[in-house]
């Protein structure tokens, strides 16, 4: 969005027409058509229909909220979902931080201010900074209605740091329209070249009292400083981040990981077995997949003890074991029950899948060589049930692993 456009837009009256856009019919042309005949202008109907969708895309991550805040498509692609930058705010204010003590936090890089809003909302003196004119502009309406955050257009790097009781950091790490789609982001991959660069994050981290940085799960384990905590974190199933924590943020040196969501969980280094798992490749009755969250964590193994479970190869992030998982540690994988081994050959398999009447399947893998939707077409199965197919190693075998999901939530109630 151009200044302009956004200057249009934060005119009273049409910030209230956008309020009550829903009134009018959820086509976009007749939408568009009911615009343009109250007067409003091409660009400004545009923006208006852009922001309405906006905040439809923008429940997932912000619940209510987003019905009353404004964003930018990249904004919201970058915007911490509100659940989890909560857990930012409780990291930076200490667990018992009810905000009373009044925390000053900046945050260098606010975007569209979803982790300041939640600084704010705990009661922090947030001061948020943000090198894009726009989107700083957006950031300071969408904490308009939290007197104890402020919002700088600045770079990150003008800001003087020393006096704040917690640093924040979100370096951008997409380049727009480096994608292939016009407007379109690309993930920028060296870290020298996020804004702000890693290197200086990590000095001024380094040198707070508290602070976060946030940061893209496939961070490379090597770019963790000793002083830190690295936090990967998994939100609804998917892995949204890697958090490193330090100073008072830090609660504990090395790498952990955060399950997130309906079901929750907390695995640590220190949960990590000193020897290998008895039975490494002995195939059990149920393939446990664990959360991406603990797999790029380095910490699959962590779960063995709990579950009874063992690695179906030493490199492969799959576990397996005889007995349904059940307490806290099951909430770290997504469990199938095997009910057979079959041929990993197209032509053999296909006979297989038919003579079962298996005609869907959902096609998993680690360790194999293959491309699931290459497969399923080359399947070409005839209508009939559904079944997951698990491509992986068991030991030093390739197979092809016919399996169930298991529900966990009946597994719970039925031990
Ligand atoms: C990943 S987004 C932040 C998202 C934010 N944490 C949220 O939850 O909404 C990074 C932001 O940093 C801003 N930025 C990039 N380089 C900057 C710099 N040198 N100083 C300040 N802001 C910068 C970008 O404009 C972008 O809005």
């Amino acid at each position: 969005m151009d200044p302009q456009t956004l200057t249009e837009l934060l005119d009273v009256t049409v910030l209230d027409r956008l309020d009550r856009i829903e009134d009018l019919p959820a086509d976009e042309l007749a939408r568009s058509a009911a615009l343009r005949k109250e007067s409003y202008s091409a660009e400004v109907t545009a923006a208006l229909l852009t922001q309405a969708r906006l905040r439809k895309d923008a429940e997932t991550k912000l619940g209510p909220f987003a019905a009353e805040m404004l964003f930018t498509r990249d904004g919201l692609a970058q915007a911490t979902r509100l659940p989890v930058a909560a857990h930012h705010a409780r990291r930076l204010l200490g667990e018992g931080g009810d905000g009373s003590a009044a925390m000053t936090i900046a945050d260098l890089g606010c975007g569209i201010g979803a982790d300041a809003f939640a600084f704010a909302g705990m009661g922090a003196e947030v001061t948020a900074v943000d090198a894009d004119e726009v989107t700083a502009a957006i950031a300071s309406y969408n904490l308009r209605h939290l007197s104890n955050a402020r919002v700088e257009h600045a770079r990150a790097e003008d800001i003087d740091v020393s006096g704040f009781d917690a640093l924040w950091f979100d370096p951008a790490r997409r380049q727009i329209g480096r994608g292939t789609k016009q407007g379109s982001t690309a993930r920028i991959t060296d870290p020298e070249e996020f804004s702000p660069a890693l290197s200086w994050v990590i000095d001024q981290a380094l040198a707070a009292k508290a602070a976060g940085v946030k940061l893209g799960p496939a961070l490379d384990h090597g770019l963790v400083p000793d002083e830190a905590e690295a936090q990967w974190v998994s939100h609804g199933g998917e892995v949204v981040e890697v958090c490193l924590y330090f100073g008072a943020a830090r609660q504990r040196p090395g790498r952990s990981a955060l399950i997130m969501g309906e079901r929750t969980l907390l695995v640590h280094e220190d949960n990590l077995p000193d020897e290998d798992e008895p039975g490494i490749g002995e195939l059990g009755e149920y393939l446990l997949e664990p959360d991406g969250a603990i797999v790029r964590a380095g910490l699959v193994t962590a779960l063995c003890p709990p579950l009874q479970a063992r690695r179906v190869h030493p490199k492969i992030a799959y576990l397996t074991t005889d007995v349904a998982p059940t307490g806290p540690a099951a909430a770290g994988v997504t469990t199938y029950q095997i009910s057979e081994v079959l041929p990993a050959k197209i032509p053999s398999l296909r006979k297989e899948l038919v003579a079962r009447g298996i005609g869907s399947v959902v096609i998993k893998k680690r360790g194999a060589d293959i491309v699931p939707d290459q497969v399923r077409r080359q399947l070409k199965l005839p209508k009939g049930e559904q079944a997951t197919l698990v491509f992986t190693r068991v030991g030093e075998r390739h197979v092809v692993l016919l399996t169930q999901p298991v529900d966990s939530a009946n597994e719970e109630t039925n031990p």
